[in-house]
């Protein structure tokens, strides 16, 4: 029986980051991470499962054949080493499904031969975490195509929020990050679990400034473990712990001006981390500098109409602003003015990983 499903999961944004692993073989954090949850800016995965073929798990390197064209889907540029850990995270999802299942009454289902077509909607190097949208969309199309029963799984994904956090942490072993793509729009990543957290906030949207298009030189990976041998290692954990907790608060009670100042001085301290390392690197480009000189005048007196920006970087040169929704029109505005050579994406908060059908 040949049997298909298409899921599409949304990247996302952290303000305090994961940066430093307690235990690499299970992607577990050093630190607590706290971010939010994108919506259009997304992978697309699209499962097919052929019982009666022979066992195996194959990559097919094209757009799922099934997909809305609408919004210039890519498909990632992965390299082998990319391709075989996309294997191995379909192969974990296959055997941990058999000691998960049976606690929510599902049966699992194995065998037969498994192809995958992913795209992205963002373009290809774009400076959006990739990771984090495919290995959710990855985890979640898979768990489906080993299930005996998948209309039973969609109730219970739909009705139990502890099977979504189940699988979450399958993903996580992935690629740690994409564990907070499976809810939103904020959401919590401590220790094993991902888990919303409330906020007072209106709805964000999150303004991309592209510096560059160029791959990492340092992955993320490398980068978790370069950072341990900062000086500024040293209380890290403990600095983080205590951002998060005041990010909470800043978040519940919707102070805007507090979850900017967090968001601002984590970014920081995590590319001072990078800087500051036996072998120091840096993610910036000129381009970077130019815009965080720009945003420090802008966070220190924001304009009227607004209040100030929650600024973050990633592990790159890209800089993220995150504006209420309803002022985003005149902050694109401004950034246009300022850095018209400079291309922006845009996109609101959303909710998480699905299945499409
Ligand atoms: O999930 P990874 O291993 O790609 O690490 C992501 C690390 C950062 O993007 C730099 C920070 C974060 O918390 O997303």
């Amino acid at each position: 029986m040949l049997r298909k499903w298409i899921v599409s999961a949304p990247s996302n944004i952290a303000l305090i980051k994961y940066m430093g692993k307690e235990d690499s073989s299970l992607n577990l954090p050093a630190n607590s991470s706290l971010s939010m949850t994108l919506d259009q800016l997304c992978t697309w995965v699209e499962i097919e499962r052929n019982s009666f073929g022979s066992d195996g798990v194959l990559f097919i390197p094209e757009l799922p054949r099934e997909l809305d064209r609408s919004f210039n889907p890519t498909v990632p540029a992965l390299k082998e080493a990319g391709v075989q850990r996309m294997i191995r995270h379909v192969k974990r999802v296959q055997e941990s499904v058999h000691s998960l299942f049976p606690q929510y009454g599902l049966t699992a289902e194995a065998g037969g031969q498994i192809e995958i077509r992913t795209a992205n909607t963002f373009p290809a190097s774009s400076g959006i975490a990739s990771s984090a949208s495919s290995f959710a969309a990855v985890t979640l199309a898979s768990a489906l195509a080993f299930c005996k029963d998948p209309d039973l799984f969609q109730k219970i994904w739909q009705g139990n929020p502890e099977f979504k956090r189940d699988l979450a942490q399958i993903s996580r072993q992935g690629s740690g990050s994409s564990c907070r793509s499976f809810e939103g729009p904020w959401v919590l990543w401590e220790g094993a679990t991902a888990t919303p957290v409330k906020s007072a906030l209106p709805e964000m949207t999150d303004l991309v400034l592209l510096i560059s298009r160029d791959s990492k030189e340092i992955s993320s990976s490398e980068a978790h473990s370069l950072v341990r041998t900062s000086p500024l290692w040293e209380g890290r954990v403990a600095r983080a712990q205590e951002r998060i907790g005041a990010l909470r608060t800043a978040l519940a009670s919707g102070d805007r001006i507090a979850v900017s100042k967090i968001a601002w001085t984590e970014m920081w301290e995590m590319h001072s981390l990078f800087h500051t390392c036996e072998v120091p690197f840096t993610y910036w480009e000129p381009d970077t500098i130019r815009v965080l000189r720009w945003l420090r005048g802008i966070l220190t007196s924001a304009p009227e109409w607004a209040p100030p920006p929650i600024v973050t970087l990633d592990a790159g040169p890209n800089i993220h602003l995150i504006v209420e929704s309803s002022q985003a029109a005149e902050w694109k505005g401004l950034l246009k003015e300022k850095f018209p050579d400079l291309p922006l994406l845009e996109d609101t908060q959303g909710s998480g990983v699905k299945a499409v059908y």
